[in-house]
Formats: C-alpha cells, sequence, structure tokens
C-alpha cells in the first residue's frame, strides 16, 4: 500500500494510450445503458421483473453483439454501468444489478462477464471508431447492514478496515448541505453507503490510482462518475488528472448557481437544471391531469428531444428512449431492452437518428457549431426559436394548439433568401431578403432548419429530399453567413439561470443527460 504513495507522482505524467480528452469527446453523442439490462450474451429474452431489482442477465458481450442497433442511431459513444465488483448478496433493496454498490475497487463484476469480454466490448468499440465511458463510483461503499451486524474487516478492497471510512454518525437524508452531504453517509440504515473518508491522504491516493489503473488496463475513453458533489471540491482535480480522459460528473440539482462552480474542477457536469427546467416547460400543455392517464403526445416528447441536440455539449440518450420506454423512478427506468427486439423502424430510433445526423453535419460545416453557445430568439408563450449556427431550432409546447403558433424569427442569421431545410419533415423552407425566417407550426412538431447545401451533407438526413433541393439550391450563388450578426445578438430579456448558464457554457464540455420522460 505503501508504495502506491510514491508511485502517484509518476502516474500523472503518463497519457494513456486511448486518452480521449473533453476536446475529443466535445463532438460525441453519447447512448447511455444499463449493462444487466441491455442485451444478454446468447440473445435469448429472458424474464425480467424491473421492480423486483434483481440482475437480469445483460453482460458486456451482450454490449458487444448489439453495437450495430446503437451506431445505427448516430452514436459514437457508449458509457455502460460500474464494472467493478459489488455487494453480491440479496438485500432488502434487492440486488446490485446496477452496478453502484461497490464493494471491490479492484475486481471486475462477475455477472456482467469476464476481463476478456470486457476488452473485446472496448476493441469493438474503437475499431468503430467509437468511445467508451465508464461510469464510477468513488465516494462509497455499499454494505449489507450497519455495525455491529456488519464488520468492515476485510470485506471491501482495497479499503479493508473501518479506519478508511467516516463514522456513521449522520445520513445525508437529501440534504443540500455541503457539510451534511460531505460528511455523512448516503443511504440508511437498512442499506448503508459507508463513506470512504477523503480527508484521508491514503484513501486519496488509493482512489487516484484506481482510476487511473482501470482507465489504462481497460483502454477507457471517458469516465462518468457519481455522486461528486458529496466529496470536497479540491479532491476532485487530482482525481481528474488520474484518469487522464474526459470526466463528467453527475451533479443531481436543479440549480444552476450550485452547479457552476464545480465546471472548474471537473471536465463536464450533467445538466440537470436543464432536464429539469425542459421538463417543466414541455409538460405544461397536458395540463394538471393525472400523468398516467394524460400520456404525452409525441410531438411534445420531439420537441424536448429536439431542443437537446442543439443544446450546447454533448447529447447523452438514456437508453430505451428510442423504444418509447416508459421510465418514471428508480427501479422502473432500468427496464430490460431485449424486449424491444431492437426494432430499427421505431419512430424515436429514425428521430434519433436523424437528430444525430443533423448535429454532424453541423460539426461538419465551417460554422464553429460546437464552440458557438447557442441563443434563444424569438420567446413567446408557448414557443421559441434556439440559434446555434448553422442550426435554428423551432420549437412549441403548444400541442395539439399550435395552429396559433408561428415562428417570426427576423434575425436568425442565414444568408437573404437561403433555401433552408427542416431536416425533421425534409420540408423546404426560404429565409426572407434579411436572412429570417417565419414559419407556421404543423401538428405540434418542432423544426430543425439547416441550410440546404448543409444538410444534404449529413448522408442520413433526407436523402429523398436532397436532389430536389440541390436543384433548387444549384442556381443560387452560395449563401454567405453572417457569424458576427449571430454572436452579438444577444436576447436582451436573458433571466438570471440563463447568465449563470453563460458561465456553464465557457466551461470546456457541458453535458446535457436525458431520460426525457415527460410527466
Ligand atoms: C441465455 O442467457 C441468459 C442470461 O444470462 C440465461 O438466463 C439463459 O439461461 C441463457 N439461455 C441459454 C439457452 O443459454
Ligand atoms: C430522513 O428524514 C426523514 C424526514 O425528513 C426522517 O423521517 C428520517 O428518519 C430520516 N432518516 C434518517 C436515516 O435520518
Ligand atoms: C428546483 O428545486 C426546488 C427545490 O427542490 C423546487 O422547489 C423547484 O420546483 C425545482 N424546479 C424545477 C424547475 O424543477
Ligand atoms: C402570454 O402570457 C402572458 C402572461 O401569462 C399573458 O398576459 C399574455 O396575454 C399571453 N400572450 C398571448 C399572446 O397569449
Ligand atoms: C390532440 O389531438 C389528437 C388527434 O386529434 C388527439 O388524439 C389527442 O388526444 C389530442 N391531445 C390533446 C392533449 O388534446
Ligand atoms: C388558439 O386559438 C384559438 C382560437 O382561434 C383559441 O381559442 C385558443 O385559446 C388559442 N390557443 C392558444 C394556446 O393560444
Ligand atoms: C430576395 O428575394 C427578393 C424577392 O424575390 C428580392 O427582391 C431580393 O432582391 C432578394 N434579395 C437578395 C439579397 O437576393
Amino acid at each position: 500500500m505503501q508504495l502506491l504513495l510514491s508511485l502517484a507522482p509518476a502516474f500523472l505524467a503518463i497519457t494513456p494510450t486511448f486518452a480521449a480528452s473533453p476536446e475529443e469527446w466535445r463532438g460525441k453523442s453519447i447512448y447511455q445503458l444499463v449493462t444487466d439490462r441491455f442485451a444478454v450474451a446468447n440473445d435469448s429474452a429472458p424474464l425480467c421483473d424491473t421492480a423486483a431489482r434483481k440482475h437480469c442477465g445483460g453482460s458486456w458481450k451482450g454490449i458487444t453483439n448489439h453495437l450495430d442497433y446503437i451506431q445505427n442511431m448516430g452514436f459514437d459513444a457508449v458509457w455502460i454501468s460500474p464494472i467493478y465488483k459489488n455487494l453480491d448478496v440479496v438485500t432488502k433493496r434487492g440486488e446490485a444489478y446496477h452496478g453502484y454498490w461497490v464493494k471491490d475497487f479492484n475486481a471486475l463484476n462477475p455477472h456482467f462477464g469476464t476481463e476478456d469480454d470486457l476488452k473485446e466490448l472496448v476493441k469493438a468499440l474503437h475499431d468503430r471508431g467509437m468511445y467508451i465511458m465508464l461510469d464510477m463510483v468513488v465516494n462509497h461503499c455499499t454494505a449489507p447492514a450497519l455495525p455491529p451486524a456488519f464488520d468492515f474487516d476485510g470485506y471491501f478492497h482495497p479499503f479493508t478496515d473501518a479506519s478508511y471510512f467516516r463514522p456513521p454518525t449522520c445520513w445525508t437524508n437529501g440534504s443540500m448541505e455541503l457539510d451534511i452531504m460531505q460528511n455523512c453517509w448516503l443511504g440508511d440504515p437498512i442499506l448503508p453507503l459507508p463513506d470512504l473518508n477523503t480527508d484521508q491522504p491514503r484513501v486519496v491516493d488509493l482512489l487516484y490510482q484506481n482510476v487511473h489503473d482501470i482507465v489504462t488496463k481497460y483502454g477507457i475513453d471517458g469516465v462518468r462518475v457519481d455522486t461528486v458533489k458529496h466529496i470536497r471540491s479540491d479532491f476532485w482535480p487530482g482525481w481528474v488528472k488520474g484518469a487522464g480522459v474526459y470526466a463528467l460528473g453527475e451533479l443531481y440539482s436543479n440549480d444552476t448557481d450550485f452547479i457552476a462552480p464545480w465546471t472548474q474542477v471537473i471536465d463536464g457536469v450533467t445538466d440537470y437544471p436543464s432536464y429539469f427546467y425542459l421538463r417543466q416547460a414541455f409538460s405544461k400543455a397536458g395540463g394538471p391531469i393525472q400523468p398516467f392517464i394524460d400520456e404525452m403526445s409525441s410531438q411534445l416528447l420531439k420537441n424536448a428531444m429536439t431542443y437537446l441536440f442543439i443544446h450546447d455539449g454533448l447529447p447523452i440518450v438514456y437508453y430505451g428512449q428510442e423504444q418509447d420506454y416508459n421510465g418514471a423512478i428508480d427501479p422502473s427506468n432500468r427496464e430490460a431492452l431485449w424486449f424491444s427486439a431492437y426494432q430499427k423502424e421505431k419512430p424515436m430510433v429514425k428521430y434519433i437518428k436523424t437528430l444525430n445526423g443533423a448535429r454532424k453535419a453541423a460539426i461538419a460545416a465551417p460554422k464553429n457549431f460546437l464552440t458557438t453557445p447557442l441563443k434563444f430568439l424569438a420567446v413567446e408563450n408557448t414557443s421559441f426559436a434556439v440559434s446555434k449556427p448553422p442550426m435554428l431550432a423551432l420549437l412549441t409546447n403548444a400541442g395539439n394548439q399550435s395552429h396559433n403558433v408561428t415562428w417570426s424569427v427576423p434575425d436568425a442569421g442565414f444568408a437573404p433568401n437561403e433555401t433552408l431545410v427542416d431536416v425533421l419533415s425534409c420540408e423546404k423552407v426560404e429565409a426572407d431578403g434579411h436572412g429570417g425566417v417565419n414559419v407556421r407550426a404543423i401538428g405540434g412538431m418542432p423544426q430543425m432548419l439547416m441550410p440546404a447545401l448543409i444538410a444534404i451533407q449529413g448522408r442520413a438526413l433526407c436523402p429523398d429530399a436532397a436532389k430536389t433541393i440541390w436543384q433548387a439550391s444549384k442556381y443560387k450563388k452560395a449563401p454567405k453567413h453572417s457569424n458576427e450578426q449571430l454572436q452579438t445578438s444577444m436576447a436582451s430579456d436573458r433571466d438570471r439561470n440563463l447568465v449563470s448558464w453563460m458561465i456553464l457554457f465557457a466551461s470546456l464540455a457541458f453535458v446535457t443527460t436525458f431520460r426525457l420522460r415527460l410527466m
């Protein structure tokens, strides 16, 4: 153990071969899955009662066998469940099928496969030019009971006795006070999550070494880390350095002011504020009717999904979204995907594929799409536009009332009279003489406009319409875009949250994670 202390400075200098930086992640689009629930190795469809919280048989081999399904939707990165060996008993809260109940940081979870299976998955992803993101837990372990019923001695690895942990004197119990979040235990007496004492240098060194070892051993391209706010912020830069790859932190809060400072200590954070507010905004049209009866119409879901792909940062789609899974709260949001038969013709599968295709075409265009902050334009009671050149998203939550909605965006920033295409419907739209647009909503659907000449570069976009659009555009002069014009036309009524968001936008990689269940 002492040896590790002296190793610590050495590993910081090493750049792992597969390491992917935030810069390299910026253009990626991530598919997040639960390893136990995504696919089984033998392609059977075993029973899986989500409410029972038991293992259902999904594995790394299963993922490897279904990479076509993921790549077909346009994703270029896969975020998998934690790989550590977990608590392997049936607790009153079920089994550790999700992988978050760490027992041994240095051993793999045998339920998900072997070391070779994991290496094969990583290789298969890399062979496709795709990245792997690993979910990690560092704040705590999980115990089957409280002491004295539970004995720390030799139970967790490498944290082999109680002295590595904070004493169980208090519970975080959902508190948002830093002092409580960081010094008390998560969980409760039924399922305690013993809190690693990260005030101890030897604990810190072991955790820094562990992430380094895992990333280099398996060729991991990026890590997502759980419960960031539960460890003091000055722990994180060293951990991120140990990882040596893009590190995305989970900060579960709808308060942008709370989240913003954490972007200084970790490469990216999950954008829960947008998640909560967007969900609220697009849930309104349904009105205050019982959520299950008043099933959210797909127009609203599509509007929210569209926003995700224009928003600053990396889009992350949680598995099952594409197959219209219903989600709800844990454990209901961890359904087995094999019951969907991995259909590729589902409307939402195709829709996500289109959005990924549009984003890729935008990234490929000479517009600095990834580094230009988005702007809200033409904000009305039930509609708004989002500009992030060369894209202009037109969104509405008016639902069936959308015939009333017209997006009037004089400052859309396109070239005068430019031919645009709504990549979601493949309809042609003409910019006006000043590069603005005036479009009426149809059937509550969103629109994603981009110059036709850019859209047709996207292979997955509007294949049938491309020819027509090309014919229509080729007699026109190549349009000149005014990026400056777009950059400077700031919305005047930005509220405090939006100003705070700008702080986040300035950080290198701002990430949106979603399981959009509009209830
Ligand atoms: C296929 O794998 C699942 C999950 O591991 C298992 O439950 C099932 O028994 C296997 N079926 C066959 C035919 O091997
Ligand atoms: C957590 O808080 C609730 C109510 O605020 C309380 O009933 C419960 O006993 C607390 N649990 C623990 C473990 O402190
Ligand atoms: C944000 O969180 C606070 C406190 O939990 C809550 O009162 C508020 O309704 C939340 N807002 C949204 C948009 O979710
Ligand atoms: C927009 O909402 C405000 C406040 O609720 C209301 O006063 C106004 O009449 C609405 N405008 C339209 C066009 O519906
Ligand atoms: C919207 O219209 C469709 C078709 O006319 C109908 O099935 C649906 O229930 C309507 N939704 C709402 C929220 O009114
Ligand atoms: C849409 O217009 C109709 C009348 O044309 C009106 O009754 C309805 O309230 C309007 N809906 C919205 C969301 O403004
Ligand atoms: C745009 O089209 C209008 C009407 O066809 C025309 O009058 C105008 O000169 C055009 N503007 C440019 C910059 O081509």
